[in-house]
């Protein structure tokens, strides 16, 4: 087990002096607005219990890899937002560049137009983005660059003489967004409320070396998981099937990094039967997972991709969705057809200039090597842990890892996200001032500007907080 005495989170203050200011503000403002969230704010997935039992916390400033709710209490930032702010909080120069794009230009018309930031990112991101990936079709957000990548896929299928392609294959446990098309590719999601779902999606074993479906080990696993998205494609019938979508490094499902040999089957059977395969690059994009995009790691190029998260770093909303030349070659050939999509705010200009200076920041900082170097280092940091009893796997790599959380490390049975032991985990880890979640594992990706001390003192949180969820709910684990 870890033992190191880190400082406490509550220790440290702002250095930026606009911060100090607002950290120093009075208590009545803190309880004004705590208020007014728990009266009128929808927190996307807080139950009312939550809301009434403590769960409920504003968040008002950030500072590297820190963030202070309204009363003043620091945390680590241990899952970067929500695996967004890859460049750290409180970067002035971004939110500079986003002021002056605003009183420049603040909105081009998507439909017709474009803008300068939205023309000089675009080229951006074809230069960084692997292969031939090379035209940019701009959204808002994770789900609404994957809704565009299925439109696109379905309609240069039908542009191609296949009209009959409408089927998309997705994995298991794979998370893909919310909104109804992207909901309808993630595999957890409720059938009676919101069914039925987009017609033509089926779900496939996801790469898993920890349980694998197969019973099998190592790479062993994710060959069979390959094998069986050709299966897949057989029996629904190749002429039926438009794309096949993956996240590279799935990490909702559990941060699971398959084998190289597992991508590079993939590219070969989505070639060889005319599918196209999406890489969903929306967590792993922007250095996530130690390259600027996890495809770079296994060696393969998609036909589309989506990015969106750390592509600001969260201090604007945007998403994009890049395809490759030949994807796009359909409407060079049939020149009058446009693609049958439309979003109002795609290519914001002001989000496109704080994409612009994020990834500068990235380039001048080096940030994809630091992010690296300081995730080798918390990887060997949590490999300690597996000295509690709950801990049965870590699995990782760059900045995003999982602690498997286990009853039993010899059956590997799961302790799971409405166990009693999880709920008084998650608490405990915010008592202790440290950001993350746990589902059915426990999430690690901090920005990618995070200290070596702090990569302790945040190991050293997860440690206290399993210590003590072990004691208090001993009776649940078997182990
Ligand atoms: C792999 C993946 N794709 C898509 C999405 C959806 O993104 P958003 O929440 O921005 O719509 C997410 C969100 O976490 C994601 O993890």
């Amino acid at each position: 087990m870890v033992t190191k005495i880190a400082p406490s989170v509550e220790q440290q203050a702002p250095t930026n002096a606009h911060l100090a200011h607002a950290l120093n503000g009075d208590g009545a403002e803190a309880t004004a607005v705590t208020g007014a969230a728990r009266d009128h704010v929808w927190v996307h997935t807080l139950t009312w219990n939550e809301y009434e039992g403590g769960g409920l916390h504003v968040f008002d400033r950030g500072e590297g890899s820190t963030i202070w709710d309204v009363n003043g209490k620091a945390y680590l930032d241990g899952i970067a937002g929500l695996w967004v702010v890859n460049a750290g909080h409180g970067r002035a120069e971004i939110a500079e560049a986003m002021a002056k794009q605003a009183s420049k230009l603040a909105y081009a018309n998507a439909m017709n137009f474009t803008s300068t930031p939205t023309a000089l990112l675009a080229e951006k991101l074809c230069d960084l983005a692997p292969g031939d990936l090379n035209r940019v079709f701009f959204s808002s957000g994770g789900s609404e660059a994957v809704e565009t990548a299925v439109k696109i896929a379905k309609q240069v299928q039908a542009m191609r003489g296949f009209g009959r392609r409408y089927k998309i294959i997705a994995r298991r446990r794979s998370y893909h967004g919310q909104t109804m098309g992207a909901m309808s590719l993630t595999h957890a999601k409720n059938e009676h409320w919101f069914g039925p779902f987009l017609y033509g999606v089926s779900h496939v074993p996801h790469p898993d070396k920890y349980r694998s479906d197969f019973g099998l080990e190592g790479e062993a696993a994710d060959v069979m998981a390959a094998r069986y998205v050709e299966q897949e494609i057989e029996n629904q019938g190749p002429d039926t099937v438009a794309a096949v979508i993956g996240e590279p490094i799935s990490t909702a499902a559990g941060v699971h990094v398959p084998s190289p040999v597992y991508w590079q089957m993939l590219r070969e059977i989505c070639t060889k039967h005319g599918v196209l395969l999406i890489a969903d690059e929306v967590i792993n994009g922007f250095g996530r997972t130690g390259t600027m995009f996890a495809t770079e790691q296994f060696g393969f190029v998609p036909d589309i991709m989506t990015m969106a998260k750390g592509i600001t770093s969260g201090y604007a909303p945007l998403a994009a969705t890049v395809v490759a030349e030949h994807v796009y070659e359909v409407f060079k050939e049939q020149g009058t057809t446009p693609l049958g999509h439309l979003l109002t705010f795609g290519g914001h200009p002001v989000s496109c200039a704080a994409a612009l200076k994020n990834i500068e920041i990235f380039e001048r900082e080096e940030l994809v090597q630091r992010g690296a170097d300081t995730g080798a280092y918390l990887k060997s940091q949590l490999e300690e842990l597996r000295a509690h009893p709950t801990v049965g796997d870590v699995r990782g790599v760059g900045m995003v890892y999982a602690l498997d959380l286990v009853k039993n490390k010899e059956t590997k049975a799961k302790l799971g996200k409405d166990s009693p032991f999880t709920k008084r985990l998650n608490a405990l880890l915010m008592e202790y001032g440290l950001v993350t979640r746990v589902w059915d594992v426990m999430h690690l990706a901090p920005p990618l500007v995070m200290t070596r001390p702090e990569v302790d003192q945040m190991v050293d949180i997860v440690d206290r907080a399993l210590t003590g969820a072990e004691r208090e709910c001993a009776d649940e684990i078997e182990g």
